[in-house]
């Protein structure tokens, strides 16, 4: 048994987006496992909210078909998913005028101590004129929460408008800002890794730590988010948050305690040491790629252009930095971050290279001395790798290799990870921050993605073009060479 299930206090949760696709594809798998799980209240229940208005039978037919096609039929049966649907109510509700919500109050519980979440799972731009409307309409209890979902704006301004709209009706407390990537589990382990072994802490600092390489790479293009996309890019779809959370918890320092200030108080202050890129050294701290056509696992692929309906656009589908902390524990140790849609396989790593060993007392027979490295793999097949040197067997000469000591998380425990959602929704219920980011790290990590922003902009260049199916455009690899180092699918 890995862990225990204890059930969450009784709670409404009502899902602004209803009917959208991330309700479809996340928040309704991931509370239909909660509850599957045993770990939903007979009591809680779950409103869909959307402008059209929609027989409550018509939205549990919309709720079957989200469980039917997002979860793994292994994992629903008739039972478990009609036990779910008594969980499940729907309310018309305008969010931007005034119909709806009166039917909307007298639906909730009027309990004070029952948990209300209220999840905006819709267009950023619609926050402020719901979280006016849920103070208008008196429905912030002592228990209330409110869950944000990325994009936080499209740079430092926009984001700052978001939050003090939000911040007007809720307290810093009740604000709940997703990055799903704080609910993955090996992205937990990191800090169980670094935090609950003796082993790793004495090292991890730059005396014995060459540089690190942070990758989420995707197979899949844009699909069907297009519109939303162009607007965005890497930079700010998958650098600005989830990219940089995944820094900083390999960078901070060791948090007082697992707590949701003392952890983020330590996120923060990577955050603002993290060394200025702009117009003076964009051009050689960042690569921008778009994909044009290839092919991703076997199969042929369009461009991003044609995904997008478009002849021409400067969007950026991968990015790749070169980043460094300025502290006393990180100066001059390199954090390369990349990421990329379309590229060669579906795989996110944190590499940690150690330095090389300060002296060798084995002759040139012995071989070459690799770096010991640590790869932690987010996804998928979710472990880590510690690589280190060991004697060939056998019985001729002194001769050495690495060899990676390797661990899967779902071998080891011979259970599949949770979706990250089923965990952070429960923690909105359980009211733990933990895992969730603050205003002022929000607004700290665009104050540091804004300036690259501003040089992509004014330096006229132009996207490096990647054939989809590759590990990007060429001066990603210049980028770390440059270095004289590579990346972990290069490396020998
Ligand atoms: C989302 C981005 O936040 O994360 C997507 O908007 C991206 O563009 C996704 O595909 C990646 O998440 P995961 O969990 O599939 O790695």
């Amino acid at each position: 048994m890995s862990s225990r299930t204890i059930q969450v206090s009784p709670f409404d949760l009502v899902v602004f987006g209803g009917t959208g696709d991330l309700a479809a594809r996340k928040l309704l798998p991931a509370l239909y496992q909660r509850d599957r799980a045993g770990q939903m209240p007979e009591e809680a229940r779950i409103i869909g909210v959307s402008r059209r208005p929609l027989p409550r039978e018509e939205y549990l037919s919309f709720v079957r078909e989200a469980i039917n096609r997002h979860v793994p039929p292994t994992e629903r049966n008739p039972e478990s998913v009609e036990h779910f649907c008594r969980h499940i109510f729907f309310c018309a509700v305008d969010a931007t005028g005034d119909t709806g919500w009166a039917e909307l109050a007298t639906l909730l519980s009027s309990g004070e101590e029952i948990v209300r979440a209220f999840y905006f799972a819709v267009s950023p731009d619609l926050f402020a004129a719901i979280s006016q409307r849920i103070r208008q309409f008196g429905l912030v209890t002592p228990e209330s929460r409110v869950v944000l979902e990325k994009p936080l704006g499209k740079d430092g301004e926009s984001a700052e408008a978001v939050n003090a709209a939000v911040a007007a009706v809720f307290q810093e407390s009740q604000v709940f800002r997703i990055d799903h990537y704080l609910g993955k589990e090996t992205v937990q382990n990191l800090m169980a890794l670094r935090f609950a072994n003796r082993l790793f802490e004495p090292l991890w600092n730059s005396t014995h730590i060459d540089h690190i390489q942070i990758t989420v790479a995707e197979e899949l293009g844009v699909g069907e988010r297009a519109g939303y996309y162009d607007t965005s890019g890497a930079l700010r779809d998958m650098v600005q948050n989830h990219m940089l959370q995944l820094l900083c918890l390999t960078a901070m320092e060791p948090p007082d305690a697992f707590s949701a200030d003392s952890v983020r108080d330590e996120k923060l202050k990577i955050l603002k040491a993290l060394k200025r890129i702009d117009e003076r050294n964009s051009e050689t701290c960042t690569v921008r790629g778009q994909y044009r056509n290839g092919s991703v696992g076997g199969q042929p692929t369009s461009s991003y252009l044609a995904d997008i309906g478009e002849s021409e656009s400067d969007t950026e589908t991968f990015v790749a930095i070169r980043a460094e902390i300025a502290n006393w524990r990180w100066a001059g140790v390199p954090f390369y971050l990349r990421t990329g849609k379309r590229l060669a396989a579906r795989r996110s790593e944190i590499v940690i290279t150690f330095r090389p060993i300060s002296h060798s007392i084995f002759d040139h027979t012995a071989g070459r001395i690799s770096q010991n490295r640590l790869v932690i793999r987010l996804q998928p097949d979710e472990g880590m790798n510690l690589e280190v040197m060991i004697k060939d067997p056998g019985p001729g000469g002194m001769r050495l290799r690495r060899i990676p000591l390797d661990m899967s998380f779902a071998e080891t425990f011979g259970v599949a990870n949770p979706d990250a959602y089923e965990r952070l929704l429960m923690d909105v219920i359980r009211g733990n921050q933990t895992l969730f980011m603050r205003h002022d790290e929000v607004s700290a990590a665009w104050r540091w993605i804004d300036p690259i922003l501003t040089a992509w902009r004014s330096g006229n260049r132009r996207v490096h073009l990647y054939s989809a199916g590759t590990w990007g455009p060429s001066a990603a690899v210049a980028l770390i060479e440059r270095d004289g180092r590579t990346w972990l699918e290069d490396a020998d």
